[in-house]
């Protein structure tokens, strides 16, 4: 299953069409901020204020070590270095986003708090108890063994440690339209209702602190950017996510909101503690 989700989000010479992006519009790589960086850094739903307001629930600190796992670009671990002061490792299967991420965070000047390494969450190269928190943001709906994947966070989470997932879940309607940012086929869509996902993380040993079902928030961002598309087209973007999924990523302003309102997909936030 890994080499197909590593090949959906395969991306050759992201780093230059970022940079090439970046200049286009008017930014400068030596003064670039964190904020710059949100068209095409943030890829989820609802964008960089509902991971700062879920890091917030989290009670996220300087004091903590946290682990951005699949964090993509970067963007939420650079959010995270740069808004709570906090010591990040972001992992990521795609060895070019890991390579955009490091450059960019050098670029901005978090490298002394955030650092990155490609690699698998089902097989996270750190020792037991190092993290006090893992951020998994639209992560799991990539991965069929969540019980491994949730097993591993376990282990390299302190007693205590809170587990910090912001994740599309399995809706009860018709199976998801797709293009959708995480599948352009079936084959790497691994969705399920939120009720098996908290069952397993409860057996392994976590307890649920926050939720929250976020779907209302979702469909109104996903309309709120279709409605934007319609109003300014045949109007092109120097940066975007479509750097990323090319020209899927049009696609996804259609199938997003659609999948939202038919309840094939579901957004979710949630914190939970390791016991
Ligand atoms: C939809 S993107 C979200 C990226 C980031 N968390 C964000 O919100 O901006 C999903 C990411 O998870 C990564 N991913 C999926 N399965 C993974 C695995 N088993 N181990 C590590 N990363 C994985 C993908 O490579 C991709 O970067």
């Amino acid at each position: 299953m890994e080499p197909l989700v590593k090949d959906h989000y395969a991306s050759n010479d992201l780093i230059l069409k970022i940079k090439t992006g970046l200049a286009k519009a008017g930014k400068d790589m030596d003064s670039l901020k964190v904020k710059d960086l949100a068209p095409v850094d943030q890829l989820h739903t609802c964008g960089a204020p509902a991971t700062v307001s879920l890091l917030e629930k989290a009670n996220v600190t300087e004091n903590h070590r946290i682990l951005d796992a699949g964090c993509g670009i970067g963007g939420s671990s650079r959010l995270m270095a740069g808004t709570f002061g906090c010591q990040v490792t972001g992992i990521d299967l795609s060895p070019s986003f890991i390579e955009a991420a490091e450059i960019l965070t050098r670029h901005i000047g978090l490298d002394r708090l955030a650092s990155f390494r490609t690699g698998s969450i089902l097989d996270l190269p750190f020792e037991n108890d190092s993290f006090d928190g893992v951020l998994c943001q639209h992560v799991i709906l990539n991965i069929k063994d969540k019980a491994g994947a949730i097993q591993e966070f376990s282990r390299v989470l302190k007693p205590g440690g809170k587990l910090i997932l912001h994740e599309v879940t399995r809706g009860q309607g018709p199976s998801p339209a797709l293009p959708v940012p995480w599948a352009a086929t079936p084959d790497t869509s691994f969705l399920e209702p939120w009720e098996t996902c908290e069952a397993l993380m409860k057996g392994a040993g976590f307890s649920t602190e926050y939720f929250r079902d976020d779907t209302r928030a979702g469909l109104a961002w996903w309309e709120k950017i279709k409605a934007a598309a319609e109003k300014n087209r045949g109007k092109t973007y120097p940066l975007g996510v479509h750097l990323i999924f090319g020209k899927n990523a049009s696609l996804f302003r259609e199938t997003m909101p659609r999948n939202f309102r038919n309840n094939s997909i579901c957004l979710v936030e949630a914190v939970l503690k390791k016991l």
